[in-house]
């Protein structure tokens, strides 16, 4: 296979020297160490300078965690404070910024994590939308608490509070979007946030910084870089954060949390990895099947934590539905984030390729087979689908996350193989079963609910749409993500409450008409 490494004028990008951060609200200028970024797409033999990114000190994270803090001021801050439709002008500002730089940042995220130009436009676009069905939710909160309710002599609004301080931290697989459905709602319900840009598809930020410096009033955010022990430790060892946010391992996450020195002030919200299988039942349409089990295992590379990991497939069809798949993972064009149709495109972690080689290597060590026609590699980052089978519990791909383009198969002869598949993992995202057999399927919904958080019939596992809950069980995840779910994590429940007395009804009423309170209000958002 011959690739060109001819980059259209569109998407040409000059190197970015990027040594701002936002504390404060200030753009500041790092003048310490830099890293330096490469693109995983060669355009010289060896991957593309695309710039540099400041690697900040525990002074200048500690900073930012002190400018958030000062804007939060325990509660009493402006923003904190602020009538819910004001906090939703200055949202609504960044949007429209935020619309203006679309081309700049999808193509860092091309350019950055290898993402198709297609798969870019619709992560920006998602988050756009995402942001505003996040104002509609918002609204329809506010207008549900807006009324003062009596309940056994007591008068009572109730409202959701900000929690406080919110440390953010996205995935590099989807640097923007999933940065933002936390980032997002966490400021919108009026916390403060120290933002800690993922570790790739962090340039792609950079044309986003005025746009925050200048919609947010200063220290409700800031955006820092550089490595996790160096910042992040110190953040959380401070005991000030009150909502950590993070996308990406369990066992991250897991130092993260241990570092917080009261962890009953600590809520964490965790998006985390996953092992999602199909199971591919015998009376299943194969047509449906093969095609939903391709495109889950192996879009963006299979690199989503939704992503299918690996498929039980009934051994009456089997044979059938190997060679079906592998035909249409033959047919996946393999090439540059910015060719048409392409599917397969360079992997960003420097590393990746050579773990999912020893994956690979384990496997048909222990019995396995690339059953597949592998292409040959291009590029370093550029790996070619390896699809095996038979897979079993003895092999490495069986259990851990592959995160890449390896699709392990396995036949079954009895549904409790899978189900027991599924009881015995450490994790509980999501599962797509295939088939067309109503009784089957039924007897496969009840066990399987309880294990995972969504049964998808007949369609791979997805995030989308993000009203629908996201979330998991076990290590998969700790919290629940949807447009509206998210509003509810980054806040708490909080009233103001009255006896039902003549003075009280007096004086309330007269907050209420004067409109002295931003929270005591019966104002209706429209
Ligand atoms: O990486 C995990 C993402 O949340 C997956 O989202 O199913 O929309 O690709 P997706």
């Amino acid at each position: 296979m011959k690739i060109s490494v001819e980059i259209p004028a569109a998407f040409r990008l000059a190197p970015l020297v990027q040594k701002t951060y936002l504390v404060d609200g200030e753009l500041r200028e790092w003048t310490g160490a830099l890293h330096s970024v490469y693109s995983p797409i060669e355009t010289n033999g060896s991957p593309t300078y695309l710039g540099e990114y400041p690697m900040l000190d525990e002074a200048a994270a500690m900073e930012a965690l002190a400018a958030a803090e000062k804007s939060y001021n325990l509660g009493r801050g402006k923003w904190a404070t602020m009538r819910v439709e004001n906090r939703i002008e200055h949202v609504l500002r960044f949007l429209k910024a935020m619309k203006e730089v679309r081309s700049e940042v999808v193509n860092y995220l091309q350019w950055e994590i290898g993402k198709s130009f297609t798969d870019s436009q619709k992560e920006f676009d998602r988050t756009v939308e995402y942001i505003v069905d996040t104002i509609d939710a918002l609204k329809t909160l506010d207008r549900d608490s807006s009324r003062i309710q009596k309940e056994g002599g007591v008068y009572a609004q109730i409202r959701r509070g900000p929690l406080g301080v919110v440390l953010c931290m996205g995935p590099y697989n989807y640097p923007l979007n999933e940065t933002f459905c936390t980032l997002i709602p966490a400021l919108i319900m009026g916390n403060s946030v120290v933002l800690k840009a993922a570790k790739h598809g962090l340039l792609l930020m950079y044309p986003l910084l005025h746009a925050f410096k200048d919609c947010f009033p200063k220290g409700v955010i800031n955006i820092i870089y550089g490595d996790g022990p160096t910042t992040v430790g110190p953040i959380m060892q401070s005991g000030k954060v009150n909502v950590l946010a993070f996308i990406g391992s369990s066992k991250t996450a897991n130092i993260i949390k241990k570092q917080h020195p009261f962890p009953n002030r600590l809520r964490s919200v965790l998006g985390l990895e996953a092992k999602n299988p199909a199971i591919v039942l015998a009376h299943a349409d194969l047509k449906v099947a093969v095609q939903e089990c391709v495109s889950g295992a192996l879009s963006f590379n299979g690199q989503r934590c939704t992503a299918v990991k690996i498929i039980f497939v009934h051994e009456s069809i089997a044979a059938q539905f190997l060679e079906l798949f592998n035909q249409q993972v033959e047919a996946l064009k393999i090439g540059l984030p910015w060719e048409e149709n392409v599917s397969i495109t360079p992997l960003p972690e420097p590393h990746k390729m050579a773990y999912l080689q020893d994956l690979i290597d384990d496997a048909v060590s222990k019995g396995a087979k690339v059953v597949n026609r592998r292409s040959e590699q291009a590029m370093t980052s550029l790996v070619a689908p390896a699809v095996l089978y038979p897979v079993n519990d003895t092999m490495r791909v069986f259990h851990e996350e592959q995160f890449g383009p390896v699709v392990p198969i396995l036949s079954f002869s009895i549904l409790d193989e899978p189900i027991q598949y599924m009881v015995n993992s450490n994790y509980g995202q999501q599962v797509s079963i295939f088939g067309t057999d109503a009784d089957e399927l039924s007897d496969l919904i009840d066990p399987l609910v309880n294990q995972v958080c969504r049964v998808n019939i007949n369609s791979q596992c997805q995030r989308g749409p993000d009203v629908y809950p996201f979330n998991g069980r076990k290590d998969s995840a700790e919290g629940t993500l949807s447009v509206s779910d998210a509003l509810r994590v980054f806040s708490i429940r909080t009233m103001v409450a009255t006896k039902d007395t003549d003075l009280n009804r007096k004086v309330i009423g007269e907050i209420l008409s004067q409109r002295q309170s931003n929270f005591l209000s019966t104002d209706y958002l429209l």
